[in-house]
């Protein structure tokens, strides 16, 4: 009996973890934030990649730039697209950015390297 309410238990829990990622995915798409990190959370130039960076330093950082709190210029750029988020939001979006998975063929365009009929180039 234990048994069977423990798997249940774990089942409901890892369900919870997994709704939090969807959570965070539309967080993310909402405010925007794949115009800087991209859509894989790959970044470019200045803006830094996230794709399944520790958690607990994305909470720390999301919650120091809601304070309005940055370290130099151009992590000022960051307080415009923290404040509005809650601990909640901050939450699901360090879930979804920590475990990130890229999701193949979901994309809406395959940009992955051509190796044929690249026009002889
Ligand atoms: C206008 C561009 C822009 C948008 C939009 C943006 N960011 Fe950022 N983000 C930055 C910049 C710039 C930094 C700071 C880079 C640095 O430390 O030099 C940063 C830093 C971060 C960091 C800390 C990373 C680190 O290495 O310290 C996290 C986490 C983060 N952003 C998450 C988000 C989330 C979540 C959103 C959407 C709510 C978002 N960003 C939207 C530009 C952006």
């Amino acid at each position: 009996m234990k048994i069977i309410f423990l798997y249940i238990m774990s089942f409901l829990l890892l369900n919870a973890q997994s709704d939090r990622y969807e959570l965070g995915k539309e967080l993310y798409i909402k405010n925007g934030c794949y115009s800087c990190h991209g859509m894989k959370l790959e970044g470019l130039h200045q803006y830094p990649y996230l794709a399944n960076r520790a958690k607990g330093y994305m909470v720390h950082k999301l919650k120091r730039f809601r304070s309005k709190l940055s370290d130099n210029q151009q992590q000022e750029m960051m307080i415009p697209f923290a404040v509005g988020l809650s601990d909640e939001d901050i939450e699901n979006l360090s879930i979804y950015i920590n475990e990130f998975v890229e999701e193949k063929n979901k994309e809406r365009y395959d940009d992955s390297y051509q190796i044929h009929g690249d026009g002889d180039s």
